[in-house]
């Protein structure tokens, strides 16, 4: 962190208490018997003010204030010439850059008008690079012969972190993965890729499982696929897609999976649907498998009976008996949605291994 110089803080006419004063000369003896975080120690010996407790008394008052002062994060006062605030150099300089950056922001975002998900289609790209992903990205996109987008990039990047427990916990262990809201079904696409699949089964509404089904079958073609019936007896089967409709839960009644998914869909659904997957991942899952999810805060999602509901993912309903890996911001989200003075809602990363206890 920058230090202003003692020059710039030195204000000059402050009051100086003689409590406080006098306070200051048992400092010497507080801060001997008592240690601080590394980062703090640093900090402090970056100010003036230890310099100020070996020497107290032969310090000037204007001395002392200006020690005070270099422990910053105190006011600096308006200079007499310049009573009103907004007048003053710092406010009119943060204000006028607000103004370029808030104007170029516009311009970009009509410029992008024909492809909304450009701008977080570049924000991805340049976390990736970040990350050091964006090779392996490009790979990974080339191996399926499938183009660069947003939605890939995320696709990807969970693709990657399950691959690294899983490879962590269960080194050249292949999975049956249950996935709740699967969409176009395009992870299981990545996590196949990546050598983690041993059967892939999705819950989604009816509609949505055609879309699913399509990509499997047209990336995955050495899959058999099923859509699972009403009195459908499931288990899971090597290298098998199954599918099933959101009003056949009962379908799954065992310790099947080793792998629980959810992306973005807990955060569109009812507070009853949540529920209601929350109770059969903790049936479906075996002991010590593991339950991750990435949902995005949904302050106001409208209900059917006129009023709305505050979708949460920091307060689904998770058992306590959970062994907690990550519970975190999903620092991906949160940079593909943030601009200038734009907070994005706030994404939730979860994972955790569910306890032989639930
Ligand atoms: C925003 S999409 C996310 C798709 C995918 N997981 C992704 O990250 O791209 C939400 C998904 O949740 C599914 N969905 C919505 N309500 C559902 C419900 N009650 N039961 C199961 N799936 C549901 C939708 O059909 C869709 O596949």
């Amino acid at each position: 962190m920058n230090l202003q110089t003692p020059n710039t803080l030195a204000p000059h006419n402050k009051y100086l208490h003689p409590k406080l004063k006098r306070y200051m000369e048992s400092l010497g003896d507080l801060v001997a018997a008592y240690q601080p975080s590394l980062f703090w120690e640093r900090e402090l010996g970056n100010s003036l003010i230890s310099g100020l407790i070996q020497d107290i008394h032969g310090k000037t008052e204007q001395e002392i204030v200006e020690g005070i002062c270099s422990l910053r994060y105190g006011f600096t006062d308006l200079p007499d010439d310049c009573p009103q605030p907004d007048r003053q150099e710092a406010f009119q300089q943060a204000w006028q850059l607000w103004h370029t950056l808030d104007q170029k922001q516009k311009a970009i975002r009509k410029e992008l008008k024909q492809d909304a998900n450009l701008l977080e289609h570049a924000q991805g790209l340049r976390f990736l690079d970040r990350q050091g992903l964006l090779e392996d990205y490009v790979n990974a996109l080339a191996k399926l012969k499938i183009t660069s987008s947003f939605s890939n990039i995320r696709h990807f990047y969970y693709a990657r972190l399950i691959q690294q427990i899983s490879n962590e916990r269960w080194p050249g262990q292949t999975h049956d993965f249950l996935e709740i809201g699967a969409g176009a079904g395009n992870l299981a696409i990545f996590l196949e890729n990546f050598g983690l699949v041993q059967s892939y089964t999705i819950v989604d509404l009816p509609e949505m499982l055609v879309n699913a089904a399509y990509t499997i079958t047209n990336y995955l073609p050495e899959y058999d696929i099923r859509f699972c019936a009403e009195n459908y007896e499931f288990t899971p089967v090597k290298q098998t897609a199954s599918f099933i409709p959101a009003s056949h839960l009962h379908v799954l009644n065992g310790s099947f999976f080793s792998i629980a998914l959810n992306f973005n869909s807990f955060m569109e659904m009812d507070k009853q649907a949540i529920d209601g997957y929350f109770d059969l991942i903790y049936r479906c899952c075996k002991p010590e498998s593991l339950f991750l999810n990435v949902n995005r805060r949904q302050r106001a999602l409208p209900q059917r009976d006129g009023t709305s509901f505050d979708n949460n993912p920091l307060l689904y309903p998770y058992r306590t008996t959970d062994q907690v890996l990550r519970w975190e911001e999903d620092i991906l989200q949160q940079v593909m949605r943030s601009g200038y003075g734009v907070v994005p809602s706030l994404a939730v990363i979860r994972a955790a291994l569910i306890s032989p206890d639930a």
